[in-house]
């Protein structure tokens, strides 16, 4: 018996990066997953590939995040295959660095779009389908704490989500469903990649206590106890998840 068996699991934008080592790490539990994707469809058919070849149970769903008629059809979609919803970590998020001067209207509508409303939204779509004792994790960013320039726009969406995951744990409690926040520090993905010079990784690797990046399974660690039974103590909080970046 696996700790999560029987247990339905979505991942918002779990093709790749952080998403796709949550969804694999879960499934390995037991948990019947659901792949999400905006784009990268082929992709989510591998992972969904992978896991099934390793005996557990998964489906690949397209779904942008970003508009409210795709996460009701997310989670409707969820239902009719699965029959219910245990689990939902809210991954999908982009990030657009660059200096107050430079950001555009889009820039900071599209970042509020995915990373706020999308995560706000589909928290919503949960406390209308989740199963009672639930769980919710919604993605932030330890970045947050160290005022980098050119994060702003980035950073004010996950302050957002942190601060509404603490709202909504009063209102979800009633229901013994819990919501928290994991903020990992930088992570070995195309997210945190993108644009980024060898040397300002390097330089990134220095600024936590361990010498490296993190890795996507880091974070699923983390993840795994917060989905568990054995965190049902747990809720409103936000877990800084970085080898001490801060
Ligand atoms: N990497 C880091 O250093 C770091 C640090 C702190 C926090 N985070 C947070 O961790 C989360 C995952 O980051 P990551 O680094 O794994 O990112 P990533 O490598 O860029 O992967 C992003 C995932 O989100 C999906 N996605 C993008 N736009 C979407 C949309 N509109 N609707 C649904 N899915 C969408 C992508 O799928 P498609 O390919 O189909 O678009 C992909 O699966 C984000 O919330 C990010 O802010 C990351």
């Amino acid at each position: 018996m696996k700790h999560l068996d029987g247990k339905v699991a979505m991942i918002t934008g779990s093709s790749r990066g952080i998403g796709r080592a949550i969804a694999e790490q879960l499934a390995d539990l037991g948990a019947n997953v659901v792949v999400n994707y905006a784009s990268s469809a082929d992709i989510a058919k591998e992972v969904v590939a992978g896991i099934v070849q390793k005996g557990g149970k998964a489906i690949a769903l397209h779904a942008d995040l970003s508009k409210m008629s795709d996460i009701e059809a997310l989670f409707t979609n969820t239902i009719a295959e699965f029959g219910k919803v245990d689990i939902l970590v809210n991954n999908a998020g982009l990030m657009i660095t660059k200096p107050l001067a430079e950001v555009t209207e889009a820039d900071f509508d599209q970042q509020f779009a995915l990373n706020v409303k999308g995560t706000f939204f589909a928290c919503q779509q949960a406390m209308k389908y989740m199963e009672n004792y639930g769980r919710i994790v919604n993605l932030s960013t330890s970045v947050i704490g160290q005022m980098f320039p050119a994060y702003s726009v980035y950073a004010g969406t996950k302050g957002a989500v942190e601060q509404f995951t603490r709202q909504l744990a009063k209102e979800f409690g009633s229901r013994q469903i819990t919501i928290n926040a994991v903020a990992p520090g930088p992570v070995n993905t195309e997210l945190f990649q993108a644009g980024k010079t060898e040397q300002q990784i390097e330089g990134m690797k220095k600024m936590n206590a361990m010498g490296r990046l993190g890795e996507p399974e880091d974070i699923a660690d983390v993840i795994e106890f917060l989905v568990s039974a054995k965190s049902q103590w747990v809720t409103g909080q936000t877990i800084r998840v970085n080898g001490g970046f801060i």
